[in-house]
């Protein structure tokens, strides 16, 4: 089994790659909201977000405003439209805030659009180019599951995501910003949320297929693991999921479809306030240091799921044994901590991984985010999901929707 490189590899390894659609990068991940400029406060207080950048009336930006967050290689850009017919403004009525695209940073936007096209893909945006005398960004999307699309990114210039990373402004029509005390907060008490880990959308009942298919042919990823409703499943609810990986393993995107069960799943209790609409269930963010994360993000008032008093009766001679099993050491973390925190633990063949899942974002049961640290395992925490179910099936009946 494949590991999944550092993220710095892939920029150095890919300068010399002809092929269009090796992605270099998670360019950005953007967000619709009903209002950009508190949703960035939002995620700033709560997640140690940097408001970096803004791109609004004041830099002449007269139709939306987008605000660029940033924390280690992870870019949000919060978009709201400023008039009712604004896409943003329409997709957040329908939707409510979510993810609207996964942008990924490539060599030639154009190429990489076109070879996407050839393989099948819809067309969300033709290949288009803002430059001005720093640099020059090439922009080109297609269009995913549901509400989602992909844009491809490649850039020249000042705008090129090395510079970008140490600081550069992200595009031009963007202006940075200072003097925010919370931005100042944020670098004295960093929360250590590094990447995008993976990213998992949700599709109607007998479509998994059909996306997974999508990303096999479109975007020539690989399947990575599938899991079927023997795997993730409770006496009530169940799901089926198969994880998809880019060709160099830089991201993964795991698609859940709702399986049959006495009660609603939660996928489907998903597209139900969704406008039946597939989308961006969760984003899993990777830390280095999960407990000091998850502390630091409940001190800041982080919901996260919480799971029953038994899962650590049973989870350390689970995931220990199974260490042991393989030759790895235990999970060498504080167990009194991770309990303490309410923190998940899996293992599997190659080593453990620590998780744990907010509640949603919003007001509606849609996206919300997972704190992931892996040592060694490149799994998903399959050993969690039925304790899992177990409590998202309590906040399902809390939510009315079970
Ligand atoms: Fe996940």
């Amino acid at each position: 089994m494949t590991t999944a490189p550092s993220r710095q590899a892939h920029s150095a390894s890919a300068a010399s790659s002809t092929d269009p659609l090796l992605l270099v990068d998670v360019d950005h991940v953007r967000f619709y909201v009903g209002n950009a400029k508190q949703a960035a406060f939002f995620y700033a207080h709560c997640f140690g977000f940097q408001i970096d950048e803004v791109a609004d009336l004041t830099t002449g930006s007269r139709e939306e405003a987008s605000y660029l967050l940033t924390q280690g290689n992870i870019r949000f850009l919060l978009t709201t439209g400023l008039g009712a017919d604004h896409p943003a403004s329409r997709e957040v009525m329908t939707y409510g805030d979510g993810v609207k695209d996964v942008a990924f940073t490539v060599f030639d936007a154009t190429k990489a659009f076109e070879r996407a096209v050839k393989n099948g893909a819809a067309p969300a945006q033709e290949p288009r180019t803002v430059s001005d005398d720093r640099g020059s960004i090439t922009t080109a999307s297609i269009k995913t599951y549901g509400r989602v699309v992909h844009t491809f990114v490649s850039r020249t210039g000042e705008y090129d995501l090395v510079n970008i990373k140490k600081g550069g402004v992200f595009s031009p029509g963007f202006k940075k910003l200072d003097k925010i005390s919370i931005n100042e907060y944020n670098r004295k008490h960093p929360c250590g949320l590094k990447y995008v880990d993976h990213l998992v959308g949700n599709v109607e009942e007998g479509k998994m297929n059909h996306w997974v298919a999508f990303y096999e042919n479109v975007l020539e990823f690989t399947m990575f693991k599938h899991f079927d409703d023997k795997d993730i499943s409770t006496e009530y609810s169940a799901l089926m999921s198969k994880v998809m990986a880019s060709g160099n393993n830089l991201i993964k995107m795991p698609i859940n479809e709702p399986a049959e069960g006495k009660k609603k799943s939660q996928i489907q209790e998903y597209l139900d306030w969704h406008n039946n609409t597939p989308g961006v269930q969760h984003l899993a963010l990777r830390t280095d240091d999960e407990l000091h994360s998850i502390a630091a993000l409940r001190s800041r008032g982080v919901d996260f799921l919480t799971l029953p008093d038994t899962y650590y009766d049973i989870v350390w001679d689970r995931v220990n044994t199974m260490l042991t099993k393989h030759g790895h050491t235990p999970v060498r973390e504080d167990h009194e901590a991770i309990k303490k925190l309410g923190i998940l633990v899996d293992a599997d063949d190659e080593g453990y991984l620590l998780q744990l899942f907010t509640k949603p974002l919003q007001d509606r049961p849609t996206l919300f985010f997972e704190i992931i640290c892996r040592r060694g395992s490149q799994s998903f925490g399959k050993g969690n999901f039925k304790a899992l179910f177990e409590a998202l099936e309590i906040e399902q009946e809390r939510r009315g929707n079970l």
